[in-house]
């Protein structure tokens, strides 16, 4: 099939990519122009793993084209994904003027049907309003959209696999002819029908994943409440971590045991610094916006938000304990990425922690293996450094703010003796406290004595 993503930012570029590895021709526009000319010159503009792999074999077999010619792109396909993006405005309801501003390229940029699907996080209610600017746009006479929603599970760092390997795929629609082109568009990642970077081709089991029709509204509202929920769990685990330190309880001990339970489960209820990143956080407000316009109250996501917040101001509580004077210390932050996997600061906790420590007068020495040349952007006069041992040589305290592997396999007998003092402030609770007392450490950590 002739498939066109609108947006080449993490999620339509692998949208895209999956897609044509899938067996599409798929045509991705942007407005950037300076994205599309760096994929014409076969470089990925972000860090995820596999994707350059899989954009170079469908530009090989000839199955993506990038254009920065919207309308050539939307003429292009018969089916049309939303990729773009939807960011929080100041009181937290999602901006979608980029949803808009495509619904009226599409509506005066097409020349035959197409079925439009929204694949950026929305708000419930934006399909119907998609629907109505599809119309108003379209000259008179025009011609007849159908819309769809189709909500993205991708969690960054590992979004190729997700997309390959996917748990469920919700198609919200409105008739069934939608339903089947869809189901079709899919059929080739349900059955495993494509070549799987990660299994090399051969990926285990015959079939993958379900999916379920329902209706857009619905298909909306799976998508907030699923994301909403994984930031409760995780902020959950956070207050459970708080109460561990007041009454000497450990909680990866509690959180194991709790997750054993399969109502519960063991993902998404590890302590530390919190959630960051693109989705959580907006997806959080927009969903509290949305409730409080149509009159429910969800007091919960309100705390869940908080605490979420206050975990910047618990991990310096810790700091202060530590260091006590801050000024005049050198500090390494290990970890600016918002997770492991992903070269993505944004709502990165490390970007606020090393905010903090600058404003408190510290020396900070940062080291991350992917998201070095993001973070200069934000802070030129912090000391970056590719490897974590010149990051720690000197240094009064290491502080751990992403979980990526290099960190949690550091030798830290060997960062030990290039630091100035054996101080570690662990954000993500990497390491066992034993250990790094008996390596001499004074050893912080998120609920855990
Ligand atoms: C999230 C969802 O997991 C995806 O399903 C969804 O498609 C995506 O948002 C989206 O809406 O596009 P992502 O933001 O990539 O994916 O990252 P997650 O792996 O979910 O982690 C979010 C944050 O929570 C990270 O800062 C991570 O460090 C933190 N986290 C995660 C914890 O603090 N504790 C945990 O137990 C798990």
């Amino acid at each position: 099939m002739r498939l066109t993503v609108i947006g080449c930012g993490y999620v339509g570029l692998v949208t895209g990519a999956c897609l044509a590895a899938a067996g599409h021709d798929v045509f991705c526009t942007d407005i950037d122009e300076n994205r599309i000319d760096l994929l014409k010159a076969g470089k990925v503009p972000i860090y995820e793993e596999h994707l350059d792999a899989v954009l170079q074999r469908a530009a090989r077999e000839n199955k993506i084209v990038y254009t920065s010619d919207a309308g050539e792109a939307i003429r292009a396909g018969e089916v049309i994904f939303i990729c773009v993006g939807t960011p929080p405005k100041d009181s937290g309801e999602a901006d979608l003027s980029a949803i808009d501003h495509v619904a009226r390229q599409v509506a005066t940029e097409a020349r035959s049907p197409k079925l439009v699907v929204e694949k950026s996080t929305v708000p419930a209610l934006t399909g119907v309003q998609l629907q109505k600017a599809l119309a108003a746009y379209s000259p008179a006479g025009g011609i007849k959209f159908q819309v769809a929603s189709n909500p993205e599970f991708l969690r960054e760092g590992t979004a190729v696999a997700d997309f390959f390997h996917p748990d469920r795929i919700v198609v919200g629609v409105e008739d069934e002819k939608s339903a089947a082109t869809l189901r079709e568009i899919y059929r080739p990642i349900l059955e495993k029908k494509f070549h799987c970077p990660i299994h090399n081709g051969k990926c285990p089991g015959s079939t993958s994943g379900e999916l379920l029709v329902t209706t857009i509204s619905s298909a909306e509202l799976i998508k907030h409440a699923s994301n909403s929920f994984l930031a409760l769990k995780i902020s959950y685990a956070n207050v459970i971590a708080d109460l561990c330190e007041r009454i000497g309880a450990d909680v990866e001990e509690v959180t194991h045991a709790m997750g054993l339970d399969p109502r519960i489960g063991t993902q998404f209820l590890k302590a530390g610094l919190g959630f960051g990143g693109f989705c959580f956080p907006k997806d959080i407000q927009a969903f509290i916006h949305l409730s409080a316009a149509v009159g429910v109250e969800f007091d919960m996501l309100k705390a869940a938000e908080r605490v979420n917040k206050q975990r910047i101001d618990r991990f310096f509580e810790k700091v202060h304990k530590a260091l006590w004077v801050i000024r005049g210390k050198r500090v390494a932050v290990l970890g600016l990425a918002f997770k492991a996997n992903t070269d993505d600061i944004r709502f990165a906790p490390a970007l606020e922690v090393i905010r903090r420590l600058v404003e408190e007068g510290a020396e900070v020495h940062a080291t991350d293996p992917q998201a070095i040349a993001r973070t200069k952007h934000c802070f030129p006069n912090v000391a970056y450094f590719d490897d974590p041992y010149e990051a720690l040589k000197g240094v009064d305290a290491a502080l751990v703010c992403t979980e990526w592997p290099v960190f949690r396999d550091l030798d830290w007998a060997k960062a030990g003796h290039l630091m100035s003092r054996r101080l570690v402030i662990d954000g993500r609770n990497l390491y066992s406290s034993k250990k790094m007392q008996s390596l001499g450490f004074d050893y912080y950590s998120f609920g855990r004595s």
